[in-house]
């Protein structure tokens, strides 16, 4: 098969990651004879260095005319500090969100028996953790009207939905309760709330279209217990923009670290794929993010293509790096790999060049020791 990506490196530690997933695609083209040809475009605070703009329409151009998007992270610090900036490495990917309608971000939560130890969480309650976060990417708050009133010392943010905005995002997670333990939980603030009544009517009405789909609904603060105090409870969580967005770093303390997550935003037109981190800059540059959750990314990008064996393949990689111990700073502080020799591992893996048990030692030049 032969599919055109458009590869956003972004900010920070965006291009590292990035550059291992073409690297492991690459590697899924050469076994299964796939051509992936890929059109690199700017995002983040490297575009606003470069062009002015945090998203120049050349960008959403390429996208537009691209089979998938493959993007790193975004972020800069000199903008975090500065509320007065005009623009805003964030807005490139906001804009970027609107302009290609992607609607539903997608976001599995799984934990990983050898990697226990590091979730704050008592290894009883990570035991067979298995969700996935449905979270509406292009309305709410995020999108809203915002206002500073001309002293400044008054601002608005306003947060609507419409009907058709939750539906298309509802059947999404519907449909997806239905391929897994068939259970939907919406996370809403209905007690407070317009919209998140608004948001319980609607999946009230499409729930009898999915009868064998139980529903459950609850309220965000007692969401952002329950995923602490008890996360095998759930299977689909469909929620608004704000809320996804905080429970879903939330949840990654389960996986035991934010650099695993994988994530997908789908919709009208072409589909994004990125890991859930941001664009850390104090490890840009220095060969040590994660980028499992860059590769991950990359394998979800291989199921949308059809592609399951291979997007199987990468996954069983992963797995085989975290389970024998080839993992990054994040993960073992002491006894840590490159970003780029994990990279490297993974695409032996798929090619089949490791057999059997790896020998450290023979890896060892590529590790570091230096704490
Ligand atoms: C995410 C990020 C973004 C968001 C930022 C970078 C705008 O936190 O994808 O979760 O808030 O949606
Ligand atoms: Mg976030």
């Amino acid at each position: 098969m032969k599919k055109n990506i458009a590869v956003i490196n972004g900010d920070g530690i965006g291009p590292e990651v990035t550059t291992q997933s073409v690297r492991i695609l690459n590697a899924i083209a050469e076994k299964f004879n796939h051509e992936f040809n890929y059109t690199y475009c700017l995002m983040g605070a490297c575009a606003i260095d470069e062009t002015g703009s945090p998203l120049p329409n050349e960008t959403i151009e390429v996208c537009l005319n691209s089979d998938a998007i493959l993007f790193g992270a975004i972020g800069h610090p000199k903008y975090d500090n500065d509320p007065t900036a005009k623009v805003r490495p964030e807005q490139g990917l906001l804009k970027l969100r609107k302009s290609l309608q992607l609607y539903g971000n997608i976001r599995p939560i799984n934990t990983y028996p050898s990697l226990e130890h590091l979730s704050p969480l008592k290894a009883k309650q990570l035991e067979n953790v298995d969700f996935i976060i449905y979270r509406e990417l292009t309305g709410g708050i995020y999108f809203g009207k915002k206002e500073l009133n001309d002293d400044k010392t008054k601002a608005l943010d306003e947060c609507t939905y419409s009907k058709e905005e939750i539906e298309r995002i509802t059947h999404l997670a519907f449909k997806q309760a239905q391929q897994r333990k068939n259970k939907l939980t919406l996370v809403d603030k209905a007690n407070v709330l317009e919209t998140s009544r608004l948001w319980r009517k609607v999946v009230q009405e499409i729930a009898p279209q999915y009868p064998n789909v139980k529903v459950d609904y609850m309220f965000v603060d007692n969401a952002a217990m329950q995923i602490i105090l008890n996360p095998q409870q759930f299977d689909v969580i469909l929620t608004e923009n704000m809320f996804g967005d905080i429970i879903s770093d939330e949840a990654s303390v389960l996986s035991g670290s934010l650099g695993l997550l994988p994530s997908a935003s789908v919709g009208v037109c072409t589909a994004l794929f990125e890991p859930i981190h941001g664009s850390y800059p104090q490890a840009a540059g220095k060969d040590i993010a994660n980028p499992l959750g860059s590769i991950l990314s990359a394998s979800m990008m291989l199921d949308y293509f059809n592609m399951q064996k291979e997007a199987q393949l990468i996954k069983d990689a992963c797995n085989w790096a975290l389970q024998n111990k080839f993992v990054t700073k994040d993960i073992d502080p002491i006894n840590f790999y490159f970003t780029s020799t994990i990279g490297e591992l993974i695409c032996d893996f798929i090619l089949g060049k490791i057999h059997g048990d790896v020998n450290h030692e023979n890896v060892q030049l590529r590790k570091s020791t230096i704490i």
